[in-house]
């Protein structure tokens, strides 16, 4: 018996496989510093908990519309209104995650053969998403000299007659950067002359580390590029609610339509006690979410800056989400003991084995000679792992 041509191609998530490293390493007592995970150490606010419990409390415990309920659509309309977006609850699907959100808006959008462009490095499970629902991903390397940024002549040389769509993700994973409003600009002009959608992931969008850069939501440069454009978001990293599961897609009302059908033939509604705690935090948790990011942002200076006074390793300054995307070109070629280190993930290997630190080589990110550091975890363990790394380097080059 065979499985399926998309189960013998879809690779298991590099991030979760590293999870699964770091916890049968500390099941066997080691204290790992685990740079790995992609989500908040914080506890969930404590109204977004309430809520929930309340939600329990009146018995809301049965289906309800498949789309999400009003309510939580409407109040994650009305957020999007803070970046210039105008939309009612009827533009909103409410999902699974931001994760489920990008697999309904590929599945509504793509056909067999049809082509979405993906600048990389890129978030490790647009690839797979993209291949579920038929689609073929195209990969453009952008280059740290041009801030991982994707040029026009870029995206143009990778047009051909099959591309239905580009995909953004501003604020980064696993860069930090962030796009200005003239190069989104330019995007939305490249997509609406070539009749393209736009999936734009922007589950960071709360976590930007400067007063003087907002987040600039591709879709609120113009009706035209709003029509063809799925914005992508979620509670999961502003709100530390990872294992809540709430994502959304806002869109024009056909697009919302056709997501929220092939939501109801697939996982129906999301959580109904998740989706009154999210109301509760869309409404009233924005100061625990700045408060996260005031800590993100303290965590990032610290890191940024000791990661870049360590010889032979260099990074970018991340403008936003939780990650520093470190280069470790200059380490490869060189023996730790009896590894080899040809490779970012034979860095990565060295570093877990000997030094018990997790990081994510880039390979999982389409990119190669870096390592991505999540700086979500406490201060504790990320003045721990700077340490170790800094042995790590110093001892061995
Ligand atoms: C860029 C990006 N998009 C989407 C997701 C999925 O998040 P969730 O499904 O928890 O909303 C992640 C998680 O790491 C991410 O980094």
């Amino acid at each position: 018996m065979k499985l399926s041509k998309i189960a013998q191609t879809v690779c298991p998530s590099p991030t979760l496989s590293m999870a699964a490293r770091v916890a049968a390493m500390r099941e066997k007592g080691i204290d790992i510093i685990d740079f790995s995970a992609g989500e908040p150490d914080f506890d969930t606010p404590e109204c977004v908990k309430e809520a929930a419990k309340a939600a329990l409390d009146e018995n809301f415990t049965h289906y309800t519309a498949y789309a999400g309920i009003t309510e939580l659509r409407q109040a994650f309309a009305d957020d999007l209104k803070q970046y210039g977006l105008e939309y009612t609850y009827e533009n909103i699907v409410v999902s699974n995650g931001s994760k489920h959100a990008l697999k309904n808006a590929f599945a509504a959008i793509l056909d067999p053969k049809d082509e979405v462009i993906v600048p990389a490095p890129y978030w490790n499970s647009y690839i797979d998403i993209i291949k579920m629902c038929y689609g073929t991903p195209v990969v453009i390397k952008t280059k740290m000299s041009n801030g991982f940024r994707v040029t026009i002549d870029e995206l143009k040389a990778a047009l051909t007659k099959h591309t239905k769509a580009v995909l953004i993700n501003s604020p980064n994973n696993p860069t930090g950067m962030v796009y200005s409003r003239e190069e989104l600009e330019e995007i939305g002009k490249f997509a609406v002359e070539n009749d393209l959608y736009i999936i734009s992931d922007e589950i960071y969008s709360r976590l930007i580390y400067s007063k003087k850069l907002l987040h600039c939501s591709i879709a609120s440069i113009s009706e035209e590029i709003k029509e063809r454009t799925i914005v992508i978001g979620g509670l999961s990293k502003s709100y530390a609610m990872t294992g809540w599961r709430v994502g959304f897609t806002a869109s024009n009302k056909a697009l919302a339509d056709a997501i929220a059908n092939i939501q109801s033939n697939s996982t129906s509604n999301v959580n109904s006690i998740a989706q009154k705690a999210a109301v509760a935090a869309l409404k009233n948790a924005k100061e625990d979410a700045d408060a996260m990011l005031k800590q993100f942002e303290h965590r990032r200076d610290y890191i940024a800056q000791r990661i870049s006074d360590i010889p032979f390793l260099s990074n970018l300054l991340p403008k936003g989400a939780f990650y520093l995307f470190v280069d470790v070109s200059k380490l490869l070629g060189e023996s730790v003991g009896e590894y080899k280190i040809e490779t970012a993930a034979d860095a990565a290997d060295v570093l877990l084995e000997k030094y018990n630190v997790a990081v994510v080589p880039s390979d999982a990110f389409g990119f190669e000679n870096h390592i991505r550091i999540s700086f979500a975890t406490s201060m504790r363990d990320v003045v721990e792992g700077v340490n170790r790394i800094e042995r790590f380097v110093k001892e061995n080059f």
